[in-house]
């Protein structure tokens, strides 16, 4: 089935930025103008930008010269819901519907398609807009790594790469003093960066959230390595770990935000914890943003590339409402409606863990 009446698209970016959005946005744009001649627009800072119709003419220069660029040219912003969009009164934050306000602003421009980069929530929100008649197209960015349907995400492997280099550091400092060295990785609700990232740095102990710890154990883990010789140990933990029994250490709640709660704080706790129990000394470090920035790795680009180039040609040829994917080896995609409200946490049986444990890996467990 054709789509003979795409001849303008907007391109926005939603939610937590990371590595390779504007490899996406390079590649959603080249895309359109050079293989199918639309008009490009970009919205400013994601959907906050679209309520405030705060949209601009995109050219091929635009776009060039982004392709190792971290961030987003765009901006983003990870506050603003159009169905249900904060804004402050006397009486504190109320909450409308500005959904149609935005529709609007694209028919003004005579926009035929959205195509949203996103994580989770981006997705939810376009699987919105798709059910009041808005063609949309997806394209799966996260850190994280934990949206549904696709194996994958972009700026995954750059957040593991970073880490990684993190891990590798700490390792000679916590060697020199005998010190317990504990790096807290991001991640949300998905141990995938602590998995990857742990595994590939050679951690001692990873933490994730899907096997809650316990607590004695990775102190025996740390005080049989000890007397062993191996006078340090490294804890590559999740924010998003908990204790058996225990739950996540929240940092703080974003008032208006889709998803207000930001973890952060596991580290610090682990490692007063575990002095506690065994006396060895102990040391936290939090990377936080630091994964989220830079520029992305080669995988990450050419990643980016293939979701920015595969959103465009699914969309000319008829596809909406869909987000694309990257499954089994090859790029498709699934319903926007599969994925909202659904995320994609590390199984149990992951092959990734059996391969740590065999090597000696400890989970807490
Ligand atoms: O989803 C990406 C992410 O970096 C998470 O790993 C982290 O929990 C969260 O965003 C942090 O959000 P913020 O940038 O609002 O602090």
């Amino acid at each position: 089935m054709a789509a003979k009446h795409i001849r303008s698209i907007a391109v926005m970016t939603g939610g937590g930025d990371c590595p390779g959005l504007n490899a996406v946005i390079r590649a959603v744009v080249k895309t359109a103008i050079n293989k199918h001649k639309l008009d490009v627009w970009g919205i400013q800072d994601g959907y906050l930008g679209l309520i405030e119709n705060r949209l601009d003419r995109l050219s091929y220069n635009d776009v060039s010269n982004i392709l190792t660029l971290g961030g987003t040219i765009l901006g983003t912003s990870n506050i603003a819901n159009p169905f249900h969009y904060a804004y402050k009164t006397g009486r504190g934050l109320q909450y409308k519907d500005v959904s149609d306000d935005c529709i609007k602003a694209l028919q003004e421009r005579q926009i035929d398609a959205l195509v949203c980069i996103g994580g989770d929530g981006t997705m939810a929100t376009a699987a919105q807009f798709a059910k009041k008649g808005l063609t949309v197209m997806g394209v799966p960015k996260t850190i994280d790594n934990d949206l549904y349907g696709t194996d994958v995400t972009f700026g995954f492997n750059t957040a593991v790469t970073t880490a990684t280099e993190a891990i590798d550091k700490v390792h000679t400092t916590a060697s020199s003093h005998h010190r317990v060295m504990i790096v807290e990785v991001m991640g949300r609700y998905a141990g995938w960066i602590a998995l990857h990232a742990g595994v590939a740095g050679g951690a001692d102990v990873i933490l994730i959230p899907e096997i809650p710890y316990e607590l004695p154990r990775v102190c025996d883990y740390v005080l049989a390595r000890s007397s062993r010789g191996k006078r340090f140990s490294i804890i590559c933990a999740a924010e998003g770990a908990k204790p058996k029994g225990g739950s996540m250490v929240v940092s703080h709640r974003v008032a208006g935000s889709p998803d207000p709660i930001r973890l952060g704080g596991i580290g610090n706790k682990l490692a007063s914890d575990i002095n506690g129990k065994t006396g060895l000394d102990c040391r936290a470090v939090v990377l936080g943003h630091v994964q989220r920035g830079g520029t992305p790795t080669p995988y990450d680009r050419t990643l980016a590339t293939n979701f920015g180039h595969t959103a465009m040609d699914l969309l000319m040829k008829g596809v909406k409402n869909h987000l694309v994917v990257f499954k089994d080896g090859r790029f498709s995609s699934i319903s926007l409606g599969r994925v909202a409200g659904r995320t994609r946490t590390v199984p149990k049986n992951c092959g990734l863990i059996r391969a740590a444990m065999a090597v000696g890996t400890s989970f807490g467990v």
